[in-house]
C-alpha cells in the first residue's frame, strides 16, 4: 500500500489537526543552534493553517526520560517557530493536562499551538504497549485528524509515532513525503550514474547495514572519517592512537574484499591530518598513510582529518557524480584545523549535476556549521537514525503506520 498524504484526510478548514514533528534541536542553553528541523516543518504546517486547519504540534525534544526537565523544554522550539511562520504560536507547558486541553480550546481556524516535549511521559517511548496506546489515547482527543511528519522519529516504534496514527484519519506530511521520496530514489530506483555514497563518521560497526545495503548498488563508496583509520588498519597501517574499532575491523576486511569482487571503487585516503592530541591548538602535520606514525608525534600521533590530496580526489570523484549520498563528517569539523577535508565534500557537494543527499544528523549539522545553506544540496535529510535505517532496508514503523510498504 501507498504512503497516505495530506490529501487522504479531505477538507480540513475547522478541524483540529495534531501534527508530529520532529523538533528535536540542538540548543545550547536555551539557544537553538540549528533550526533546520524546525524549517524543514514549515511546509506541512504552513499548508495546513492556510486550509484552516487548528493545528496542534506535538514533538519530542532530546531524551528526558519520562521526567520534566525544563532544559528540554520545547518553549524556545515554539518562540523560533513562531518568527519563522511570522505568525504567532502559542505554547502549553503540559502535554496531556489541563494547559495542554485549555491552549487547544482556545485555538482558531489558521492557528497553532505547540505542546510540551512528550518525551517528559515515559508512556511515550514505553516498551509497553498499553503504556503507549493509553498516553495516544490522551493525545487523539485533542484532534480530529493527525498529520505524522516527524521524519527523525519514524524509526521509533512510540506511541506519537505508532500507535496516535491508528488512533484518527491518520496521513504523512510533505516533509515525511519528500524525505521518503528521495530516499527511494537512492535505493529501490534507478539512480543515475555514476552513484557515489561518501561516509564518514567514527565506527564502522555502526554503518554495517547502511554499507551492506549500498555497497552492492554504488560505483564508488568513500570512506573518510575516524572509521578510515579502521580500513587503513585492516590495510596493515599504523595508525598511531587514531580512532581504532577494534570490533569493526574484520568487517572492514571483508567490505574491502567485497568490493574488490563487485568492482566497486571502494576509495581509501591516501593522505591525513595527525596531530599530536585532541584540540583546536594541538601541533598537527598532513601525513601520507604509509607515515602516520613518522610524524613528530611518533606512536601518539592522532589522526583527525583526511588530508588535502585525499580531499581535493573526493571532491573530484563526487563533482563527477550523478547521484551522492554523504552521511558522516570526514574529520573533526567541529576544530577549525580539521574541517578542511569535511568543508571540502561539501563544497563538492554543492557542485554535483544530479541528485545530491545529505544524510542527516551530524553531517546536516557540519554543513550548515561550515556555512553552506540548505538550498546548495538536493537534499538535506532531516533523519539521522531514520535515514541510515531506511537506506539498511529496514522497515521503520512511522512509514508502515500510514500505510507505506517496502518495494
Ligand atoms: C534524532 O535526533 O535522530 C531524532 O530526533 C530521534 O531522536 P532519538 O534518537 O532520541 O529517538
Amino acid at each position: 500500500m501507498a504512503l497516505r498524504t495530506l490529501e487522504s484526510l479531505g477538507e480540513l478548514s475547522g478541524k483540529k489537526v495534531i501534527v508530529r514533528c520532529d523538533l528535536n534541536v540542538p540548543l545550547d542553553g536555551g539557544t537553538i543552534t540549528d533550526d533546520g528541523r524546525i524549517r524543514a516543518s514549515l511546509g506541512t504546517l504552513r499548508e495546513l493553517t492556510a486550509a484552516g486547519a487548528r493545528v496542534i504540534v506535538i514533538s519530542h525534544l532530546g531524551r528526558p526520560g519520562g521526567e520534566e526537565k525544563p532544559e528540554f523544554s520545547l518553549a524556545p522550539v515554539a518562540t523560533r517557530l513562531g518568527e519563522l511562520l511570522d505568525a504567532p504560536v502559542a505554547f502549553a507547558a503540559d502535554t496531556v493536562g489541563h494547559d495542554a486541553e485549555r491552549a487547544v480550546d482556545a485555538l482558531e481556524d489558521g492557528q497553532v499551538v505547540v505542546l510540551e516535549n512528550l518525551r517528559f511521559h515515559g508512556r511515550e517511548t514505553s516498551k509497553d504497549a498499553s503504556e503507549r496506546e493509553e498516553f495516544a489515547t490522551r493525545l487523539a482527543r485533542f484532534g480530529d485528524a493527525v498529520v505524522e511528519d516527524g521524519f527523525g522519529a519514524a524509526h521509533r516504534k512510540h506511541a506519537s509515532v505508532w500507535e496516535l496514527p491508528k488512533l484518527l484519519p491518520s496521513a504523512a506530511g510533505r516533509l515525511v513525503q519528500a524525505e521518503l521520496e528521495v530516499l527511494e530514489r537512492l535505493t529501490t530506483g534507478e539512480p543515475q550514474r555514476p552513484y557515489t555514497v561518501v561516509l564518514g563518521g567514527s565506527k564502522v560497526s555502526d554503518k554495517l547495514g547502511v554499507i551492506d545495503a549500498l555497497l552492492p548498488r554504488v560505483d564508488r563508496l568513500l570512506i573518510g572519517g575516524g572509521m578510515l583509520f579502521t580500513f587503513l588498519k585492516a590495510q596493515g597501517h599504523a595508525i598511531g592512537k587514531s580512532l581504532l574499532d577494534q570490533d569493526g575491523l574484520d568487517a572492514a576486511r571483508g567490505y574491502l574484499r567485497q568490493a574488490e569482487e563487485r568492482g566497486v571503487d571502494l576509495v581509501l585516503p591516501t593522505d591525513v591530518v595527525v596531530a599530536d592530541r585532541f584540540g583546536a591548538d594541538a601541533a598537527h602535520q598532513v601525513a601520507p598513510i604509509d607515515a602516520i606514525e613518522a610524524t613528530p608525534a611518533g606512536a601518539d600521533g592522532i589522526g583527525l582529518d583526511i588530508g588535502p590530496d585525499t580531499a581535493a580526489r573526493f571532491a573530484d570523484l563526487v563533482r563527477g557524480s550523478a547521484t551522492v549520498f554523504w552521511n558522516g563528517p570526514m574529520g573533526v569539523f567541529e576544530l577549525e584545523p580539521f574541517a578542511a577535508g569535511t568543508r571540502a565534500v561539501a563544497q563538492a557537494l554543492t557542485e554535483v549535476d544530479g541528485l545530491s543527499v545529505v544524510g542527516g544528523g551530524d553531517s546536516a549539522a557540519a554543513v550548515r556549521q561550515l556555512g553552506f545553506s540548505d538550498d546548495r544540496f538536493g537534499h538535506i535529510s532531516t533523519g539521522g537514525g531514520a535515514s541510515l535505517e531506511f537506506l539498511e532496508g529496514k522497515a521503520l514503523p512511522g512509514l508502515e503506520a500510514l500505510g507505506w510498504e517496502q518495494a
